[in-house]
């Protein structure tokens, strides 16, 4: 694996989750594959849980680990072509990426969008640049428009949480929030579940359709209750509007999932990201009860990317 930056970059869906599971029953045995490799952490927005649990998976493979918040440490970056460096940036891309790229055997890159220009975030030019100067395979650490350590996490959560034969019904719904977010862990969970045998439905208020690049597949209604009815999964996610680029058309009233309206489902398991606003996007009642998969989410991170790592690895 020279990338991992989308479903599309996995040449073999069922033997990536397989490895991972694998992996997550015997984490070190692969400790000298990452001998005397060296892992690049780069973050221009803030994390918990891909920080920590990428280091953990590179550490299990015996690899060293530097991690770089580059928008606080970092000098500031130019990235349009041909640009005159005579204004606020001070490097350009062309060479940070290049030389972060001989200092580490794999760069992993953390870069949100910035919700004001669609054309711009859904190019992914930052995402580009680091592939294309960097001579390091890249793993996204979450991108303009996709989120997949997360997503492939997510599927190994649903594997294992899966009632025995059955192909699960997974609900992708949207949930309120305070302010604007990416609709990336949104496209990326529609891209991955598209790839899986389940039968997904996403719901959310009207103006919220997630592009359909990422929604093939699935059925798509504006009918919350409808779409739960005998769902196996529910994931929760707030995105902001991709038609209306980067806005927020509602107050999302009513559309915070509930105990009450998980009756309507299969005894459902309930998965979000993480972080959450509680009883704003989720309800306690729901995050501290039983069907709450959000930890066992956030613990299969590490083995996502300890999967990705070691193939990426195994092909330098
Ligand atoms: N889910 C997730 O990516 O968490 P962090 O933003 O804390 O890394």
């Amino acid at each position: 694996m020279k990338k991992f930056t989308s479903v599309q970059d996995v040449a073999d869906l069922n033997g990536l989750v397989k490895e991972a599971l694998h992996l997550k029953e015997n984490p070190y045995q692969y400790k000298k594959l990452g001998e005397n490799k060296t892992l690049g952490l780069i973050f221009l927005n803030p994390s918990l849980r891909t920080r920590l649990s990428t280091q953990k998976a590179a550490l299990n493979l015996g690899m060293n680990v530097m991690v770089m918040n580059l928008d606080k440490e970092g000098w500031a970056l130019e990235t349009q072509d041909g640009a005159v460096m005579n204004g606020t940036t001070v490097e350009h891309i062309k060479e940070a990426a290049a030389v972060m790229g001989q200092y580490c055997d794999i760069l992993g890159i953390r870069s949100f969008p910035k919700l004001q220009n669609r054309e711009e975030d859904y190019s992914e030019d930052l995402l580009q640049q680091f592939i294309s100067y960097s001579k390091a395979p890249i793993v996204s650490l979450e991108s303009a428009t996709r989120h997949p350590l997360q997503s492939l996490a997510d599927l190994l959560t649903i594997n294992e949480n899966s009632p025995a034969g059955k192909r699960p019904k997974v609900v992708l719904t949207w949930a309120p929030h305070v302010k604007a977010i990416p609709q990336c862990v949104a496209n990326s969970f529609a891209e991955w579940m598209g790839q899986a045998d389940v039968d997904l439905v996403i719901t959310h208020p009207e103006g919220y359709e997630l592009s359909e690049e990422f929604t093939a597949g699935a059925t798509v209604t504006t009918d919350q209750q409808e779409a739960l009815e005998r769902a196996d999964f529910v994931y929760v996610k707030n995105w902001s509007s991709y038609q209306d680029y980067g806005k927020v058309l509602t107050d999302g009233k009513g559309w915070m999932l509930t105990d009450e309206k998980l009756e309507a489902t299969h005894n459902a398991k309930v998965m979000h990201c993480l972080p959450v606003r509680r009883n704003v996007e989720l309800s306690d009642e729901i995050l501290d009860g039983a069907c709450s998969l959000v930890l066992e989410q956030a613990n299969n991170r590490t083995y996502a990317a300890q999967a990705v790592l070691k193939q990426m690895l195994e092909s330098l």
